[in-house]
């Protein structure tokens, strides 16, 4: 019988956008293996209702069971914020999402306490991130605002364009007008637009991305819980494995223009049938 600690990681996302958080987890902690799933017939989930985004997140799960993870890692902001503390409460296996590993730095390092957080329609409605932040500092000012045309720009790969900056002003003016001084990239493809949001908000402004400070807390968890693999790939298999709900070879082009080397293949599964 295999070790748990060298079981996979499962991560899933609304699409694409989750393999930001899978490049910071191959980059921190590489001798881990992981399956990923994106739900690519079933994006976006930020304009979803709460119900529709925990029934699918219960689907991907129980499909990233049958994989044999050790761990879930809700890459997805917009399920973070509405299907984490179900997930929790529904399945034995340790669950962590984006949205408290980035709030908790954010609440620590915002120098004056003014804290913005931009995202999906239904992470910013959520207020996940403000009540947590509030919750760890109350005395924090936060201001959250929807930017939901940075998705398509982030996809459409136009990351550094004169048109993503011009949208980004119109969205990010308010930001600037109520000086915050710490703004967190509170959706998946925003760490994709750090630079063009780095130019408009300026160089004093902590930009911080759940992505990376997820995979932090989940080497931190993996530690804690003894379950963290320690010899790299000893099971001969491929270490990254990819899935999706609709088209693959589109999800592939995008997966290599992001991540560190191509992946060879990713598999279409039906993901009603879990
Ligand atoms: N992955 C989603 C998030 O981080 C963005 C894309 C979507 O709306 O599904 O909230």
């Amino acid at each position: 019988m295999s070790d748990v600690r060298e079981a996979p990681i499962g991560v899933f996302d609304s699409g694409v956008g989750g393999l930001t958080v899978v490049r910071e987890i191959m980059r921190q902690i590489p001798q881990e293996r992981i399956v990923y799933f994106g739900d690519t017939a079933r994006v976006p989930y930020g304009t979803k209702s709460r119900d529709t985004v925990i029934r699918y997140s219960r689907q991907i799960v129980r499909f990233l069971r049958t994989r044999r993870v050790k761990v879930i890692v809700i890459a997805c902001n917009t399920a973070s914020a509405y299907a984490m503390e179900t997930l929790q409460q529904e399945i034995e296996l340790p669950v962590i999402g984006v949205v408290k590993p980035g709030a908790r730095v954010a609440a620590r390092e915002t120098p004056g306490g003014n804290i913005g957080v931009i995202g999906t329609e239904a992470t910013v409605g959520s207020h996940i991130y403000r009540d947590y932040i509030q919750s760890l500092r109350p005395e924090t000012q936060v201001f959250e605002k929807a930017c939901p045309l940075f998705v398509s720009l982030a996809e459409e790969g136009w990351w550094k364009d004169p048109i993503t900056e011009a949208v980004a002003r119109r969205y990010l003016q308010e930001m600037k007008d109520r000086k915050v001084d710490t703004l967190i990239l509170g959706c998946t493809h925003y760490p994709l637009l750090r630079s063009t949001v780095r130019k408009v908000m300026g160089e004093e402004v902590n930009l911080v991305n759940p992505a990376y400070e997820t995979a932090v807390s989940l080497r931190e968890l993996l530690r804690e819980k003894q379950i963290d693999n320690q010899g790299h790939n000893k099971t001969g298999e491929n270490p990254y494995e990819f899935f999706v709900s609709d088209a693959a070879e589109r999800f592939k082009a995008f997966a290599n223009s992001i991540l560190p080397f191509d992946i060879t293949s990713t598999r279409q599964i039906q993901i009603e049938e879990f």
